[in-house]
């Protein structure tokens, strides 16, 4: 059984709409629009939101993604275009030199980081980029007030915007599925991943996207 196979129907009906990730989306959008990849594969796609957003801005695009739960969830959201296959970070079944761009929306943590980094790196073209964005284990830190309060502040605005997520994150975090998964796979150190990804690529850019009490969400754009 794959990690998310438990959890999958009720995390794709929390994150129905790309537009709750405030802080990752934006960032990701422009990154893409910038560089306007032939071929863009989604690590870990989940129930598809990313690749739904993106159409029209990358012509190919590619999902992978190993829960047979979640797989069948994407296959049911994704328009006929975007090639899907089941299987993990860590043996990809596409071929070398396949991508312009690989994007990990929040899937990374669960990775074996060595191998899905080598992988990464397999099937994306000579200077094809890799965007990184995921959360990290983290503690208070002065120095990130104001990314707190602009964390506190969209929680906020998303509260009363939309309650129903509201409602249905509570249900999710509050189940047992999901607190054995993530009580399995906790958050990993920031300087840990800095180090796996440097290892592999030169990244161009890194971004503190948000910070919580407990952790923080990194993105990092990696060139081959
Ligand atoms: C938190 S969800 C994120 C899904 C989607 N990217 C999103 O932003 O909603 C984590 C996803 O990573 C997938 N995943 C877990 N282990 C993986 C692996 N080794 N390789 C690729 N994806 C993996 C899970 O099945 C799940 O769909």
């Amino acid at each position: 059984m794959e990690i998310y196979d438990p959890v999958a129907e009720e995390y794709a009906a929390v994150f129905d709409d790309i537009s709750l990730r405030v802080f990752e989306w934006p960032w990701i959008r422009r990154l893409v629009e910038k560089h306007r990849p032939q071929s863009l594969l989604d690590l870990g796609c989940g129930n598809g939101y990313l690749l739904k957003a993106l159409a029209g801005i990358a012509p190919e695009r590619y999902a992978l993604e190993p829960s047979s739960v979640m797989y069948s969830i994407a296959a049911g959201a994704l328009d006929s275009e975007v090639v899907l296959r089941q299987g993990t970070a860590e043996a990809m079944p596409f071929e070398d030199a396949s991508f312009d761009m690989v994007i990990s929306l929040l899937s990374f943590r669960y990775m074996a980081w060595g191998r899905a980094l080598d992988e990464i790196r397999r099937v994306l073209k000579e200077g094809g980029l890799f965007i990184l964005v995921d959360l990290f284990a983290g503690s208070f830190h002065p120095f990130y007030v104001h990314k707190y309060l602009a964390a506190w502040a969209a929680a906020r605005l998303l509260y009363i915007r939309n309650r129903e997520y509201y409602q249905r994150l509570r249900r999710l975090t509050r189940s047992p599925d999901w607190r054995r998964m993530v009580g399995e796979h906790p958050k990993r150190e920031l300087s840990e991943a800095k180090a796996a990804v440097e290892r592999n690529f030169r990244v161009e850019d890194f971004r503190l996207l948000s910070a919580g009490l407990r952790g923080v969400t990194a993105g990092f754009l990696c060139r081959k």
